[in-house]
């Protein structure tokens, strides 16, 4: 089972959105790969902490006057229809669990990485 660490070169220079990010990860990371009892639990409270998560970014961009404030609201977007689908296979009996656990570490890998970056980047420089 791989685990995926926060570490320094993840930080946005937000403190807020750092422990959340820090928090997501360590989420993630208890996430059976495999069909479990308390899958169900610890995946709805991952959702929940990553709406509240995307709402503080989604602030944070406002108070920048962020200019690709509306196409990072998109990412957010979709990784909610992502989980949509997710359910809905886990309704049908058919969810791949090491699968999405997978993708969520490569999702927010990713995201930070990549589209995060941008907003910290121009909190730095404007
Ligand atoms: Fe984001």
């Amino acid at each position: 089972m791989s685990v995926f660490a926060w570490s320094p070169a993840l930080s946005v220079g937000n403190r807020e959105i750092d422990q959340q990010h820090q928090e997501l990860i360590k989420r993630i990371n208890h996430l059976p790969s495999i069909d479990a009892p308390e899958f169900h639990d610890l995946i709805e409270h991952l959702l929940e902490y990553c709406f509240a998560h995307f709402e503080a970014e989604e602030h944070w961009m406002r108070t920048l006057g962020y200019p690709d404030y509306r196409e990072h609201l998109s990412r957010h977007t979709q990784l909610g229809e992502r989980f949509h689908d997710f359910f809905r296979d886990y309704v049908d009996g058919r969810v791949d669990y090491a699968g999405f656990r997978q993708f969520l570490f490569g999702w927010i890998k990713h995201h930070i990485l990549e589209e995060d970056m941008k907003i910290a980047e121009f909190a730095r420089n404007g």
